[in-house]
């Protein structure tokens, strides 16, 4: 399977920190964004990268991340994207980078506790279709929401007001050849974007989509409230892992 992180857009909800830089070279806590979204996908076996930027900055994403060499990677592809037309126009710009092989997609701000290996796992098991990785939220409203009907996945509302479920889909999307055929039929939505919800919803009504729930916390880090969040989760996350006593009495290590 290969993978692609999204990291384009301007970020406008984090302005003006975004006004000089993109979004994902922000830090959380110890490293800029983006290393935590390919983290993720190294981590589930996936070394065959593609990281989708854009605008002025997008030269900052070769120097900072090179050839993948802190990743243990030897390789790193990049995509441009020209407009800023939302999840689905970037991945359109993966199309040939996939090559027919089934895509594991993840959104460049988008930082989890744990690992999705065993989802990434059972989508190469699956003959075909999608599959994404829900997550029970308190503010479902900000994001896609699920609707579950049994254990089936009846549709995904765009941050609806009156939310039918608390789960969230995250920013984390796995993909058969088809995703390609399906954002060529999207249309723009009424903030103007190419919206992912359209193309899981497309999965969803061929009865191809399938799900399962995200172990551990997960967290977008597009606004500032949730950039502070994303932060404070990964330093507890580290201090959590050192030596107890030294956590206890509030001593981080180097
Ligand atoms: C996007 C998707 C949304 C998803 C979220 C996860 O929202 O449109 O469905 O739940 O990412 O981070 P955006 O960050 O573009 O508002």
């Amino acid at each position: 399977m290969k993978g692609i992180v999204l990291a384009g857009g301007t970020g406008s909800r984090l302005f003006p920190l975004t006004k000089i830089t993109n979004k994902h070279l922000l830090p959380i806590y110890d490293k800029p964004m983006i290393y935590f979204p390919i983290e993720t996908l190294v981590e589930a076996g996936i070394r065959d990268l593609l990281v989708v930027t854009g605008g002025r900055n997008s030269g900052d994403f070769l120097r900072l991340l090179e050839n993948g060499k802190e990743f243990g990677l030897k390789h790193i592809n990049y995509a441009y994207q020209e407009g800023e037309g939302g999840i689905a126009e970037a991945l359109a710009l993966a199309e040939h980078f996939a090559e027919n092989s089934k895509i594991c997609v993840i959104l460049g701000d988008n930082i989890i506790e744990g690992s999705i290996a065993e989802a990434v796992r059972s989508f190469q098991q699956q003959e075909r279709g999608a599959k994404i990785l829900l997550k029970k939220v308190p503010d479902a409203e900000r994001f896609g929401v699920a609707e579950i009907v049994g254990d089936r996945i009846s549709g995904i509302e765009e941050k609806p007001a009156h939310p039918k479920s608390s789960y969230a889909v995250t920013g984390i999307y796995m993909y058969d050849k088809t995703v390609f055929d399906k954002t060529r039929t999207l249309k723009p939505s009424a903030r103007g974007e190419l919206e992912i919800t359209d193309v899981n919803n497309a999965y969803i009504h061929e009865g191809t989509m399938t799900f399962s729930y995200l172990e551990g916390w997960w967290t977008d880090a597009g606004t500032f409230e949730s950039l502070l969040h994303a932060a404070n989760l990964v330093r507890e996350t580290r201090r959590g892992k050192q030596k107890p006593h030294l956590a206890k009495a509030g001593v981080l290590q180097g």
